[in-house]
């Protein structure tokens, strides 16, 4: 178990078994095999393939809230100019896409930045979405459905920036040191049971002069009274989220890592307009769910998801969590 430097929120209550690493992990299975129907069809997954929350600042009219999130993070990755194919004749970046969903960041990123990602998922099924949408990605864009090999030099004659996905838990994660030049976590991070070991076993993967990009939840100020915990709880439990740290914490294990902060930004101003969108299903979604549920149709899982839709809102409005972005680099110079 980490410690929280902070003192505020402890990562695990000692001796508490449901936050267990393979507690955690059986529940994010549940969740996602549980829900994966449902963010397809109606959070638009199958049309722009991510699963995170929008961001609202200077969104283009008419433009994807969530393709604007992963647009803004590659600029604090770096992307593309960092490290991307085009005149300079750099080669192109080598992206760990950690917690990778149903791949959205890896394709949006292999398209417009000519990222060679690889996304890993501890959800097969998530895994083969994404590599699904990956083809057919490539295949209305003309970019060959190739996969990139991570950990292998680039063939120098493959057009395009292809995106590949496995199966591979982010906590033990089957890559050699020194292998990316970006290690990207968009609300894959707030799942990771222990995050300082998260932190750490991710750092030796970056090459030197890499960057480690966060965006997630993090814990806000505390629950002034019992209903605001309940309500709290009530949203981490439905989205299966284990705990959120806070931004202090990440300083820490991030320098502790050895890794140096680049950018440290709360982003809830952007990301609320986006909660708000959300939030709006909820008054709708809770009671029919709750009749599927008492009539017994529908698994707990999927009633409890649609509390975590109505809370979230609220708790972020009121500070209880934050929205985080977050860029750490590794020291050396780019090769
Ligand atoms: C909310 S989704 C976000 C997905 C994606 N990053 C996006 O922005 O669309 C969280 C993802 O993290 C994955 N995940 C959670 N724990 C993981 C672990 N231990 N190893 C790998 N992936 C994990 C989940 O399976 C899920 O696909």
């Amino acid at each position: 178990m980490s410690s929280s430097p902070s003192g505020t929120v402890p990562q695990t209550a000692v001796g508490d078994e449901s936050q267990s690493a393979h507690a955690v992990k059986t529940r994010i299975h549940r969740y996602f095999e549980d829900t994966t129907k449902d963010y397809l069809k109606y959070y638009g997954t199958r049309k722009h393939h991510h699963m995170h929350y929008g961001f609202d600042r200077n969104l283009p009219k008419g433009a994807s809230p969530t393709g604007n999130m992963t647009r803004y993070l590659a600029k604090l990755a770096g992307l593309p100019s960092a490290y991307s194919t085009g005149s300079e004749g750099l080669r192109p970046a080598r992206v760990l896409d950690a917690g990778c969903g149903m791949g959205g960041s890896s394709i949006l990123l292999a398209r417009e930045s000519g990222a060679w990602c690889v996304g890993i998922n501890l959800v097969e099924l998530h895994a083969h979405i994404a590599t699904a949408f990956a083809n057919a990605d490539a295949a209305k864009w003309g970019t060959p459905a190739e996969t990139p090999r991570a950990v292998r030099p680039a063939p120098s004659d493959i057009v395009g920036s292809p995106a590949r996905f496995v199966a591979n838990d982010y906590t033990t994660p089957a890559f050699k040191p020194e292998s990316f030049d970006v290690i990207w976590a968009l609300e894959s991070f707030c799942y990771a049971p222990d995050k300082e070991a998260w932190i750490r076993g991710m750092a030796p993967l970056l090459k030197p002069g890499g960057r480690l990009v966060i965006a997630d939840g993090f814990s806000g100020r505390a629950p002034v009274n019992a209903a605001e915990a309940r309500t709290f709880d009530l949203f981490l439990k439905g989205w299966a989220v284990p705990h959120f740290c806070s931004f202090e914490d990440m300083k820490t294990w991030a320098t502790r890592a050895g890794l140096e902060v680049a950018h440290i930004e709360d982003i809830t101003a952007d990301v609320l307009p986006h909660a708000w969108k959300i939030f709006r299903l909820g008054p709708l979604i809770v009671p029919w769910r709750l009749l599927l549920r008492t009539l017994g149709l529908v698994g707990e899982e999927k009633l409890h998801n649609a509390w975590a839709i109505y809370h979230q809102y609220p708790t972020l409005k009121k500070g209880i969590w934050r929205y985080g972005a977050f860029c750490f680099q590794k020291p050396g110079k780019a090769a």
